[in-house]
Protein backbone atom coordinates (compact mmCIF):
# COMPACT_ATOMS: atom_id res chain seq x y z
CA UNK A 1 0.00 0.00 0.00
CA UNK A 2 0.91 3.46 -0.24
CA UNK A 3 1.65 6.33 1.30
CA UNK A 4 -0.30 9.78 1.33
CA UNK A 5 0.92 13.66 1.98
CA UNK A 6 0.26 13.37 5.70
CA UNK A 7 2.16 10.53 6.77
CA UNK A 8 5.59 12.52 6.33
CA UNK A 9 4.94 15.30 8.56
CA UNK A 10 2.72 12.96 11.15
CA UNK A 11 6.12 10.50 11.38
CA UNK A 12 8.54 13.22 11.70
CA UNK A 13 6.29 14.50 14.92
CA UNK A 14 6.60 10.76 15.84
CA UNK A 15 10.14 10.20 15.84
CA UNK A 16 10.45 14.08 17.75
CA UNK A 17 8.00 12.79 20.61
CA UNK A 18 9.36 9.36 20.71
CA UNK A 19 12.48 10.95 21.97
CA UNK A 20 10.94 11.92 25.30
CA UNK A 21 11.23 8.57 26.52
CA UNK A 22 14.82 8.60 26.25
CA UNK A 23 16.55 7.59 29.89
CA UNK A 24 13.21 6.13 30.99
CA UNK A 25 12.46 3.33 28.60
CA UNK A 26 16.13 1.37 27.85
CA UNK A 27 16.02 -1.26 26.79
CA UNK A 28 13.02 -1.27 25.25
CA UNK A 29 12.57 1.15 22.29
CA UNK A 30 11.55 4.75 22.00
CA UNK A 31 8.74 4.72 20.09
CA UNK A 32 6.43 7.85 19.49
CA UNK A 33 1.98 8.14 17.53
CA UNK A 34 0.53 10.50 15.89
CA UNK A 35 -3.57 9.99 15.66
CA UNK A 36 -4.89 11.70 12.59
CA UNK A 37 -8.50 12.11 11.49
CA UNK A 38 -8.98 12.92 8.05
CA UNK A 39 -5.67 13.74 7.97
CA UNK A 40 -5.50 16.44 10.88
CA UNK A 41 -3.77 15.00 14.11
CA UNK A 42 -6.17 14.65 16.88
CA UNK A 43 -3.68 12.60 19.58
CA UNK A 44 0.26 12.04 20.53
CA UNK A 45 1.67 9.72 22.66
CA UNK A 46 5.48 7.94 22.95
CA UNK A 47 6.50 5.32 25.14
CA UNK A 48 6.91 6.90 28.50
CA UNK A 49 8.25 4.44 30.91
CA UNK A 50 9.58 0.45 30.87
CA UNK A 51 6.72 -1.50 31.98
CA UNK A 52 4.15 1.47 30.71
CA UNK A 53 1.71 1.57 27.98
CA UNK A 54 3.24 1.53 24.07
CA UNK A 55 2.54 4.96 22.25
CA UNK A 56 -0.09 4.21 19.82
CA UNK A 57 -1.83 3.47 22.87
CA UNK A 58 -1.02 6.89 25.06
CA UNK A 59 -2.01 8.65 21.48
CA UNK A 60 -5.15 6.24 20.98
CA UNK A 61 -6.38 7.75 24.65
CA UNK A 62 -5.80 11.67 23.55
CA UNK A 63 -7.74 10.90 20.54
CA UNK A 64 -9.81 8.97 17.98
CA UNK A 65 -9.07 8.56 14.31
CA UNK A 66 -8.91 6.92 11.12
CA UNK A 67 -5.16 6.81 11.14
CA UNK A 68 -1.83 5.68 13.11
CA UNK A 69 1.71 7.14 12.32
CA UNK A 70 4.00 5.04 14.47
CA UNK A 71 7.65 5.05 14.25
CA UNK A 72 8.20 1.03 14.80
CA UNK A 73 5.98 -1.73 14.08
CA UNK A 74 2.99 -2.37 16.49
CA UNK A 75 3.23 -5.46 18.67
CA UNK A 76 1.39 -8.43 18.02
CA UNK A 77 1.89 -10.54 21.14
CA UNK A 78 1.25 -9.98 25.11
CA UNK A 79 4.09 -8.85 26.79
CA UNK A 80 3.94 -6.81 29.97
CA UNK A 81 1.07 -4.65 28.43
CA UNK A 82 -1.70 -6.30 25.82
CA UNK A 83 -0.91 -6.60 21.88
CA UNK A 84 -1.08 -3.03 20.60
CA UNK A 85 -2.10 -4.87 17.25
CA UNK A 86 -5.66 -6.04 19.07
CA UNK A 87 -6.20 -2.23 20.80
CA UNK A 88 -5.61 -0.49 17.16
CA UNK A 89 -8.46 -3.09 15.76
CA UNK A 90 -10.77 -2.05 18.74
CA UNK A 91 -10.19 1.32 17.70
CA UNK A 92 -11.85 1.31 14.58
CA UNK A 93 -8.23 2.54 12.84
CA UNK A 94 -8.11 2.04 9.01
CA UNK A 95 -4.64 2.63 8.25
CA UNK A 96 -1.43 1.95 10.45
CA UNK A 97 1.58 3.83 9.11
CA UNK A 98 5.36 2.89 10.71
CA UNK A 99 8.88 3.46 10.19
CA UNK A 100 10.38 0.22 11.26
CA UNK A 101 10.18 -3.23 11.32
CA UNK A 102 10.61 -4.65 14.88
CA UNK A 103 13.69 -6.19 15.11
CA UNK A 104 12.82 -8.74 17.82
CA UNK A 105 12.07 -12.36 16.79
CA UNK A 106 9.22 -12.44 19.11
CA UNK A 107 7.25 -9.67 17.46
CA UNK A 108 9.05 -8.37 14.45
CA UNK A 109 7.49 -9.17 11.30
CA UNK A 110 4.27 -9.92 12.66
CA UNK A 111 1.90 -6.67 12.28
CA UNK A 112 1.52 -6.83 8.80
CA UNK A 113 -0.54 -9.90 8.32
CA UNK A 114 -2.34 -9.62 11.57
CA UNK A 115 -3.77 -6.44 11.14
CA UNK A 116 -4.11 -6.63 7.15
CA UNK A 117 -6.23 -9.66 8.09
CA UNK A 118 -8.35 -7.15 10.59
CA UNK A 119 -9.04 -5.34 6.72
CA UNK A 120 -6.60 -2.36 7.84
CA UNK A 121 -4.26 -0.79 5.24
CA UNK A 122 -0.69 -1.56 6.72
CA UNK A 123 2.46 1.24 4.95
CA UNK A 124 5.77 0.27 6.17
CA UNK A 125 9.29 2.13 6.05
CA UNK A 126 8.30 5.90 6.12
CA UNK A 127 11.37 7.74 7.22
CA UNK A 128 12.96 4.82 8.31
CA UNK A 129 16.08 6.24 7.88
CA UNK A 130 15.66 9.39 10.41
CA UNK A 131 13.73 6.77 12.73
CA UNK A 132 16.75 4.20 12.88
CA UNK A 133 18.44 5.99 15.74
CA UNK A 134 15.29 4.83 18.01
CA UNK A 135 16.27 1.78 17.97
CA UNK A 136 20.11 1.96 19.11
CA UNK A 137 19.74 1.10 22.29
CA UNK A 138 16.61 -1.38 21.83
CA UNK A 139 18.91 -3.01 19.28
CA UNK A 140 22.28 -3.54 21.61
CA UNK A 141 19.53 -4.70 24.39
CA UNK A 142 18.64 -7.84 21.96
CA UNK A 143 22.12 -9.22 21.61
CA UNK A 144 23.59 -8.48 24.89
CA UNK A 145 21.52 -11.55 26.60
CA UNK A 146 21.83 -10.13 30.03
CA UNK A 147 20.01 -7.49 31.66
CA UNK A 148 20.13 -3.49 31.04
CA UNK A 149 21.80 -2.86 33.96
CA UNK A 150 21.30 1.18 35.47
CA UNK A 151 23.52 2.10 37.99
CA UNK A 152 22.27 4.62 40.45
CA UNK A 153 23.75 6.71 43.01
CA UNK A 154 22.88 10.29 44.86
CA UNK A 155 26.14 12.23 45.58
CA UNK A 156 27.39 15.68 46.57
CA UNK A 157 28.37 18.20 44.61
CA UNK A 158 31.95 17.48 45.50
CA UNK A 159 30.98 13.47 44.09
CA UNK A 160 30.74 11.47 47.76
CA UNK A 161 27.68 9.11 48.07
CA UNK A 162 28.29 9.31 51.53
CA UNK A 163 30.37 10.81 54.90
CA UNK A 164 33.72 9.61 56.20
CA UNK A 165 31.90 8.43 58.63
CA UNK A 166 30.05 6.28 55.90
CA UNK A 167 26.49 8.40 56.73
CA UNK A 168 24.77 8.23 53.81
CA UNK A 169 21.05 9.51 55.11
CA UNK A 170 19.89 11.40 53.55
CA UNK A 171 22.48 12.59 50.81
CA UNK A 172 19.73 13.79 48.70
CA UNK A 173 16.58 15.67 48.90
CA UNK A 174 12.85 13.84 49.21
CA UNK A 175 11.65 14.06 45.51
CA UNK A 176 14.84 12.57 44.66
CA UNK A 177 14.49 9.56 47.09
CA UNK A 178 10.72 9.14 45.59
CA UNK A 179 12.35 9.14 41.81
CA UNK A 180 14.04 6.32 43.14
CA UNK A 181 11.08 4.25 44.04
CA UNK A 182 9.55 4.98 41.03
CA UNK A 183 12.48 3.75 39.54
CA UNK A 184 12.76 0.55 41.94
CA UNK A 185 9.00 0.15 40.84
CA UNK A 186 10.33 -0.29 36.76
CA UNK A 187 12.92 -3.22 37.41
CA UNK A 188 12.96 -6.36 37.78
CA UNK A 189 16.10 -6.93 40.35
CA UNK A 190 17.38 -4.25 42.87
CA UNK A 191 21.21 -4.87 43.94
CA UNK A 192 23.43 -4.16 46.37
CA UNK A 193 26.83 -5.47 47.99
CA UNK A 194 27.07 -6.54 51.17
CA UNK A 195 28.74 -3.39 52.43
CA UNK A 196 25.60 -1.29 51.85
CA UNK A 197 23.62 -3.83 53.40
CA UNK A 198 25.54 -3.36 56.62
CA UNK A 199 25.89 0.33 56.35
CA UNK A 200 22.87 1.34 55.78
CA UNK A 201 20.86 -1.38 56.12
CA UNK A 202 17.88 -0.47 53.38
CA UNK A 203 14.81 -2.35 52.25
CA UNK A 204 15.06 -2.23 48.67
CA UNK A 205 11.72 -1.93 47.81
CA UNK A 206 9.91 -0.15 45.55
CA UNK A 207 7.15 1.50 47.48
CA UNK A 208 4.95 3.12 45.12
CA UNK A 209 2.96 1.05 42.50
CA UNK A 210 4.99 -0.99 40.33
CA UNK A 211 4.44 -1.04 36.28
CA UNK A 212 5.88 -4.78 36.28
CA UNK A 213 4.04 -8.13 36.42
CA UNK A 214 6.01 -9.21 39.71
CA UNK A 215 8.08 -7.51 42.50
CA UNK A 216 11.09 -7.27 42.10
CA UNK A 217 14.12 -9.68 42.80
CA UNK A 218 16.74 -7.96 45.67
CA UNK A 219 19.81 -9.54 45.44
CA UNK A 220 23.10 -9.46 47.74
CA UNK A 221 26.70 -9.50 46.64
CA UNK A 222 27.98 -11.27 49.54
CA UNK A 223 31.48 -13.69 49.49
CA UNK A 224 31.80 -14.46 52.81
CA UNK A 225 27.77 -14.15 54.05
CA UNK A 226 28.39 -11.33 56.04
CA UNK A 227 24.24 -10.92 55.68
CA UNK A 228 22.98 -10.59 59.30
CA UNK A 229 20.20 -11.99 59.54
CA UNK A 230 18.39 -9.20 61.44
CA UNK A 231 19.00 -6.87 58.25
CA UNK A 232 15.68 -5.03 57.07
CA UNK A 233 15.39 -7.00 53.63
CA UNK A 234 13.85 -9.88 55.27
CA UNK A 235 11.17 -7.44 57.16
CA UNK A 236 9.28 -7.49 54.12
CA UNK A 237 8.31 -10.64 52.58
CA UNK A 238 6.99 -9.09 49.19
CA UNK A 239 9.98 -8.66 47.20
CA UNK A 240 12.37 -12.49 47.24
CA UNK A 241 15.75 -12.35 48.40
CA UNK A 242 18.68 -13.73 47.17
CA UNK A 243 22.75 -13.51 48.42
CA UNK A 244 25.01 -14.38 45.73
CA UNK A 245 27.63 -16.10 47.30
CA UNK A 246 31.25 -17.71 46.62
CA UNK A 247 31.16 -21.32 46.27
CA UNK A 248 33.17 -21.47 49.76
CA UNK A 249 31.14 -20.12 51.50
CA UNK A 250 30.14 -21.24 55.16
CA UNK A 251 27.62 -23.74 55.16
CA UNK A 252 25.87 -23.35 58.21
CA UNK A 253 25.57 -18.95 57.33
CA UNK A 254 23.63 -19.93 54.72
CA UNK A 255 21.26 -22.29 56.52
CA UNK A 256 20.20 -19.45 59.03
CA UNK A 257 19.94 -17.19 56.29
CA UNK A 258 17.65 -19.65 54.17
CA UNK A 259 15.65 -19.81 57.31
CA UNK A 260 15.51 -16.08 57.21
CA UNK A 261 13.83 -16.52 53.54
CA UNK A 262 16.64 -15.61 51.21
CA UNK A 263 17.81 -17.60 48.34
CA UNK A 264 21.07 -18.53 48.60
CA UNK A 265 23.05 -19.30 45.25
CA UNK A 266 27.04 -19.85 45.50
CA UNK A 267 28.95 -19.02 42.03
CA UNK A 268 32.42 -18.14 40.61
CA UNK A 269 34.38 -15.12 41.66
CA UNK A 270 35.46 -12.46 39.41
CA UNK A 271 38.94 -9.70 39.61
CA UNK A 272 38.44 -8.48 42.44
CA UNK A 273 37.97 -12.02 44.42
CA UNK A 274 34.33 -11.00 44.90
CA UNK A 275 31.63 -12.63 43.69
CA UNK A 276 31.74 -12.53 39.92
CA UNK A 277 29.26 -9.98 37.90
CA UNK A 278 28.93 -12.13 34.65
CA UNK A 279 27.79 -14.94 36.73
CA UNK A 280 25.25 -13.56 38.67
CA UNK A 281 23.98 -11.27 35.65
CA UNK A 282 23.86 -14.88 33.62
CA UNK A 283 21.66 -16.46 36.36
CA UNK A 284 19.52 -13.29 36.60
CA UNK A 285 18.61 -12.61 33.22
CA UNK A 286 17.96 -17.00 33.03
CA UNK A 287 15.06 -15.75 35.85
CA UNK A 288 13.59 -13.23 33.10
CA UNK A 289 15.68 -10.45 34.61
CA UNK A 290 15.73 -7.71 31.72
CA UNK A 291 15.87 -4.72 33.91
CA UNK A 292 18.76 -4.10 36.81
CA UNK A 293 18.90 -1.24 38.84
CA UNK A 294 22.40 -1.47 41.25
CA UNK A 295 22.00 0.52 44.56
CA UNK A 296 25.41 -0.37 45.64
CA UNK A 297 28.47 1.60 46.89
CA UNK A 298 31.60 1.83 44.79
CA UNK A 299 33.37 -1.02 44.91
CA UNK A 300 30.52 -3.30 43.93
CA UNK A 301 30.18 -0.57 41.05
CA UNK A 302 33.50 -0.83 40.07
CA UNK A 303 33.47 -4.50 39.25
CA UNK A 304 30.20 -3.63 37.41
CA UNK A 305 32.37 -1.24 35.28
CA UNK A 306 35.45 -3.90 35.23
CA UNK A 307 33.25 -6.03 33.44
CA UNK A 308 31.55 -3.77 30.81
CA UNK A 309 28.05 -4.32 32.43
CA UNK A 310 26.69 -0.68 33.41
CA UNK A 311 24.89 0.10 30.11
CA UNK A 312 23.16 3.52 32.38
CA UNK A 313 24.00 5.36 35.03
CA UNK A 314 21.50 7.99 37.51
CA UNK A 315 23.11 10.55 39.68
CA UNK A 316 21.29 12.86 41.96
CA UNK A 317 23.42 15.20 42.72
CA UNK A 318 22.73 17.21 45.83
CA UNK A 319 23.94 21.04 46.11
CA UNK A 320 25.85 20.52 49.06
CA UNK A 321 29.68 19.67 49.57
CA UNK A 322 31.03 16.68 52.19
CA UNK A 323 34.67 16.91 51.73
CA UNK A 324 36.68 13.65 53.34
CA UNK A 325 39.31 12.11 50.73
CA UNK A 326 38.36 8.89 52.45
CA UNK A 327 34.49 9.51 52.20
CA UNK A 328 32.84 6.97 50.02
CA UNK A 329 32.94 7.70 46.06
CA UNK A 330 30.34 6.26 43.45
CA UNK A 331 33.17 4.12 41.89
CA UNK A 332 36.24 2.70 43.36
CA UNK A 333 38.53 0.26 42.23
CA UNK A 334 42.12 1.35 40.53
CA UNK A 335 40.30 3.47 37.75
CA UNK A 336 42.12 4.74 34.46
CA UNK A 337 45.48 6.54 34.55
CA UNK A 338 45.17 8.95 32.01
CA UNK A 339 41.92 10.94 31.86
CA UNK A 340 41.58 9.98 27.81
CA UNK A 341 40.86 6.68 28.78
CA UNK A 342 37.75 7.35 30.91
CA UNK A 343 34.46 5.49 29.72
CA UNK A 344 32.39 8.41 28.08
CA UNK A 345 28.55 8.27 27.51
CA UNK A 346 26.90 8.33 24.50
CA UNK A 347 23.85 10.40 25.54
CA UNK A 348 23.38 11.89 28.48
CA UNK A 349 20.51 14.51 30.33
CA UNK A 350 19.89 16.28 33.26
CA UNK A 351 16.64 17.06 34.88
CA UNK A 352 16.14 18.69 38.06
CA UNK A 353 14.47 16.97 40.56
CA UNK A 354 12.90 18.96 43.47
CA UNK A 355 16.76 20.61 45.12
CA UNK A 356 18.76 17.95 43.51
CA UNK A 357 19.89 17.20 39.59
CA UNK A 358 19.31 14.19 37.74
CA UNK A 359 21.38 13.32 35.56
CA UNK A 360 20.80 10.43 33.08
CA UNK A 361 24.16 8.39 30.99
CA UNK A 362 24.09 5.74 28.44
CA UNK A 363 26.90 4.02 27.59
CA UNK A 364 28.63 2.38 24.84
CA UNK A 365 29.87 -1.36 25.65
CA UNK A 366 33.16 -0.51 27.11
CA UNK A 367 35.41 -1.22 30.71
CA UNK A 368 36.61 0.85 33.41
CA UNK A 369 39.96 -0.89 34.72
CA UNK A 370 39.50 -3.93 37.31
CA UNK A 371 38.24 -3.16 40.65
CA UNK A 372 41.48 -2.82 42.97
CA UNK A 373 39.83 -4.29 45.96
N1 LIG B 1 24.62 7.62 48.22
C1 LIG B 1 24.38 6.49 47.58
O1 LIG B 1 23.74 6.49 46.52
C2 LIG B 1 24.89 5.21 48.14
C3 LIG B 1 24.41 4.00 47.61
C4 LIG B 1 24.93 2.80 48.13
C5 LIG B 1 25.90 2.85 49.11
N2 LIG B 1 26.31 4.04 49.59
C6 LIG B 1 27.37 4.10 50.63
O2 LIG B 1 28.48 3.34 50.16
C7 LIG B 1 29.16 2.79 51.29
C8 LIG B 1 29.33 1.30 51.09
O3 LIG B 1 30.23 1.13 50.05
P1 LIG B 1 30.76 -0.29 49.64
O4 LIG B 1 31.61 -0.06 48.46
O5 LIG B 1 31.29 -1.00 50.83
O6 LIG B 1 29.37 -1.01 49.24
P2 LIG B 1 29.02 -2.10 48.14
O7 LIG B 1 29.75 -1.85 46.89
O8 LIG B 1 27.52 -2.09 48.06
O9 LIG B 1 29.48 -3.47 48.79
C9 LIG B 1 30.81 -3.89 48.68
C10 LIG B 1 30.98 -5.28 49.20
O10 LIG B 1 30.28 -6.20 48.34
C11 LIG B 1 30.93 -7.45 48.41
N3 LIG B 1 31.16 -7.99 47.08
C12 LIG B 1 30.83 -9.25 46.67
N4 LIG B 1 31.16 -9.44 45.40
C13 LIG B 1 31.76 -8.28 44.98
C14 LIG B 1 32.35 -7.91 43.74
N5 LIG B 1 32.37 -8.71 42.68
N6 LIG B 1 32.88 -6.67 43.66
C15 LIG B 1 32.86 -5.82 44.70
N7 LIG B 1 32.30 -6.14 45.91
C16 LIG B 1 31.75 -7.36 46.03
C17 LIG B 1 32.28 -7.22 49.11
O11 LIG B 1 32.17 -7.72 50.43
P3 LIG B 1 32.60 -9.25 50.68
O12 LIG B 1 34.03 -9.34 50.28
O13 LIG B 1 32.34 -9.48 52.11
O14 LIG B 1 31.73 -10.05 49.78
C18 LIG B 1 32.41 -5.72 49.15
O15 LIG B 1 33.13 -5.23 50.25
C19 LIG B 1 28.33 3.13 52.51
O16 LIG B 1 28.86 4.26 53.11
C20 LIG B 1 26.98 3.44 51.91
O17 LIG B 1 26.25 4.33 52.73
C21 LIG B 1 25.83 5.22 49.14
Amino acid sequence: MSGRAGDSPAMRRAIEIAQRGAGEVEPNPRVGAVVLKKGKVVGEGFHEAYGGPHAEIGALRKGKGDTVVVTLEPCSTEGKTPPCVEALRRAGVRRVVWALDDPSPANGGKAKAALEAAGIEVVRGVLSKEAEPLLRWFRRGLSMERPWVIAKWAMTLDGKIGSRDRDAKWVSGEEAREAVHQLRGRCEAIVVGVGTLLADDPLLTPRRKSLLPGPPLRVVFDSGLRTSPEAKIFSDKTCPVVIATLAGADAEREKVLRERGAEVIRLGTDASGGVSVAEVLKALWGSGVRRLLLESGGKLAASFFAAGAVDQVVAFVAPKVAGGASAPTPVEGTGVSKMGEALAAAEWFSTKVGEDLRLTALFPEGTVPPAGG
